[in-house]
């Protein structure tokens, strides 16, 4: 049957590896690589509902807008939230890459991940949101999954593979064996909510309100999860709450630690948990073999090392956690054994 169903997976060069996130939406093509990274933005004429700008070029607009431009970010928490618009950029994408090399090509097939715990209904959206922006089929994969193949762990074997998907906006922990999940956890917060940790911060302590570009520039250069070996510090600039006039304070990394803690330490919590529910067999192969940690938020500083003290485990950020993903999609192009047996809920036509 599956044979029937897959057909030659991999004898067209055009078939699509999808990885639709919170934050940052990026494409693979067979034998080509990456060719689309992206962040998830629309910008949307809001008169006349004409799409204006799509990633890149709609990013530069967020928070700078006239009342009649809006910038749309059509994923929230790892799920669809605007159904229309999620379905306009992936339409874009597609034909992007299509129109460079395929324009001869029938539609392609598209693998897309899709968070753990997401609704049938929110599942549905996914696959739906693919095939009318031009899929001819959807293959649904979890992205921890697909992750964990592009770090090229052995998730077939009767062995432990823990996966920590820190995103933008889901944070997905998971212990897969045999081709499948075995025990998991899915939080519906990750790099966003660190981001609001330090806006709320800077409100409370400075009355400072600062944007959300701002408060993820300041995580990612002078954030982490313990101390530097060097002291860190940034100049921040913001509106003064009080008088509404601009206001620039200096943060320390000190300071940008404890704003983040209540986050951080609620994923390794929740790690633990995860491991408190995993098989004991499981849990020493993990023990042996460690955590891998992937997703954008696995770069934050000494997160793998906090995370290792706090469950006396090794943990590993794996090569590119950004793009691990979607790297995971392109092996999956290549090994239809895999993918046959990593599917979710195949799309029988
Ligand atoms: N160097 C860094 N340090 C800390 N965080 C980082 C760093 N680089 C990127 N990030 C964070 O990683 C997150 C984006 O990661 P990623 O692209 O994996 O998310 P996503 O796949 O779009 O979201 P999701 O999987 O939740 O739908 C953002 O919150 C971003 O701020
Ligand atoms: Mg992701």
């Amino acid at each position: 049957m599956w044979g029937k169903i897959f057909g030659k997976f991999s004898r067209f060069g055009h078939d699509l590896g999808v990885d639709l996130g919170t934050k940052n939406t990026l494409v693979y093509v067979e034998k080509r690589g990456i060719v689309i990274n992206e962040p998830s933005v629309v910008a949307v004429n809001s008169r006349t509902t004409e799409i204006l700008e799509i990633g890149r070029e709609a990013k530069k607009m967020v928070g700078k807008t006239p009342g009649h431009i809006q910038t749309v970010k059509p994923l929230v928490d790892g799920v669809i939230s605007d159904f229309e618009v999620t379905e306009k950029m992936l339409k874009y994408f597609i034909k992007k890459v299509h129109s460079e090399n395929f324009s001869f090509i029938p539609r392609p097939r598209v693998i897309i991940g899709i968070p753990l715990d997401i609704t049938e209904v929110e599942k549905k959206a996914v696959e739906d949101a693919a095939k009318s922006a031009g899929a001819r089929r959807v293959y649904l994969v979890e992205e921890v999954m697909a992750a964990a193949i592009g770090a090229r762990l052995p998730v077939l074997d009767a062995t432990a593979n823990m996966v920590v998907d820190i995103g933008g906006g889901t944070t997905d922990i998971a212990v897969i064996s045999l081709g499948g999940v075995v025990s998991y956890k899915s939080l519906r917060f990750a790099g966003n909510e660190l981001d609001n940790n330090i806006i709320e911060y800077i409100r409370e302590e400075f009355n400072l309100l600062i944007g959300d570009q701002m408060a993820e520039a300041i995580k990612i250069q002078i954030g982490s999860a313990i101390p530097f070996d060097e002291p860190r510090e940034m100049e921040v600039r913001g509106r003064d709450l009080i008088n509404g006039l601009p206001k620039a304070i200096t943060l320390s990394d000190t300071e940008i630690r404890s704003a983040l803690s209540r986050t951080v330490n609620k994923i390794v919590e929740n790690i633990k948990l995860t491991l408190e529910t995993t098989p004991p067999e499981l849990v020493s192969d993990i023990y042996e073999r460690g955590i891998f940690l992937t997703g954008g938020g696995a770069l934050l500083y000494g997160l793998d090392k906090l995370i290792s003290e706090a469950t006396k485990t090794p943990v590993v950020v794996v090569d590119d956690p950004l793009t691990c993903m979607a790297r995971g999609t392109g092996i999956l192009f290549a090994n239809e054994k895999i993918l046959e047996k990593v599917i979710v809920l195949p799309n029988i036509a």
